[in-house]
C-alpha cells in the first residue's frame, strides 16, 4: 500500500537537487520567446558545479510535479555587494506560469536570504518586451540604477 503524501509533499517547495530529480529538472522549460531572459537549467547546473562554493540551486516542486527551478549566489567574499546575495536565475515552466510559482519561489529565495542574516538580495534582468521587470518590482524590487551587461540590477532589503 503506498502512503498519502504528508501535508509537505503536497504544498509547493524547494528541493535539493539529486540525482533523483535531475531529470526533472532540466525538462523545467519557459516559453521560447522567453529564452532570451534565462539561461536553460542545464546550463545552470553546470554552473552550480563549478561555482559549488556559493549556488544554491533549487528544484520547485508542487506534489510530484517539478514546476520551477531557481539558483541563487551566495557569496560573501564578493567585493561588489550587488552580487553577494542575487537572485541568479528563475525558470517556471511554460505550463506553470500565472500561478504563482514565480513569488513563492522568490519569497523562499529571500527566506533563505534571512536565514543567513542577509539584509538585501538583488536581482538582474534583461529589459524589454515580455521580461520580468514588472514581476520583480511587484515583488518589491526596487532598480538600483546600475546596469551591468545590459541587465538592469534590481535591490530589495529585508526586515
Ligand atoms: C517571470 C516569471 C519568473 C514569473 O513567474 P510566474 O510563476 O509566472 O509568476 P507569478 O504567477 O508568481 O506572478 C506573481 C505576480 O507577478 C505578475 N507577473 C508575472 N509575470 C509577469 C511579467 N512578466 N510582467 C508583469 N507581471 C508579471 C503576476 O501577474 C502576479 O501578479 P499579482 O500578484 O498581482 O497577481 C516566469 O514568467 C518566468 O519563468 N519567465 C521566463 C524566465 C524569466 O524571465 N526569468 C527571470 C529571469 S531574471
Amino acid at each position: 500500500m503506498t502512503e498519502a503524501p504528508s501535508p509537505s509533499q503536497r504544498a509547493p517547495r524547494l528541493v535539493e537537487i539529486t540525482d533523483d530529480n535531475f531529470d526533472a529538472a532540466v525538462r523545467v522549460q519557459v516559453r521560447e520567446d522567453q529564452n532570451r531572459f534565462v539561461a536553460p537549467v542545464l546550463r545552470s547546473l553546470a554552473q552550480a558545479y563549478t561555482n559549488r562554493d556559493t549556488a544554491w540551486p533549487r528544484l520547485l516542486m508542487d506534489g510530484d510535479e517539478a514546476v520551477g527551478f531557481m539558483m541563487l549566489q551566495f557569496d560573501p567574499e564578493e567585493e561588489d555587494p550587488d552580487f553577494q546575495a542575487e537572485i541568479w536565475r528563475l525558470n517556471i515552466d511554460e505550463k506553470h506560469q500565472g500561478k504563482g510559482y514565480g513569488r513563492f519561489a522568490v519569497e523562499g529565495a529571500l527566506a533563505e536570504a534571512r536565514r543567513r542574516g542577509l539584509s538585501r538580495v538583488t536581482v538582474s534582468w534583461v529589459p524589454g518586451e515580455a521580461s520580468p521587470e514588472d514581476f520583480y518590482l511587484g515583488l518589491g524590487f526596487r532598480k538600483t540604477g546600475r546596469v551591468e551587461d545590459s541587465e538592469v540590477i534590481g535591490e530589495i532589503f529585508l526586515d
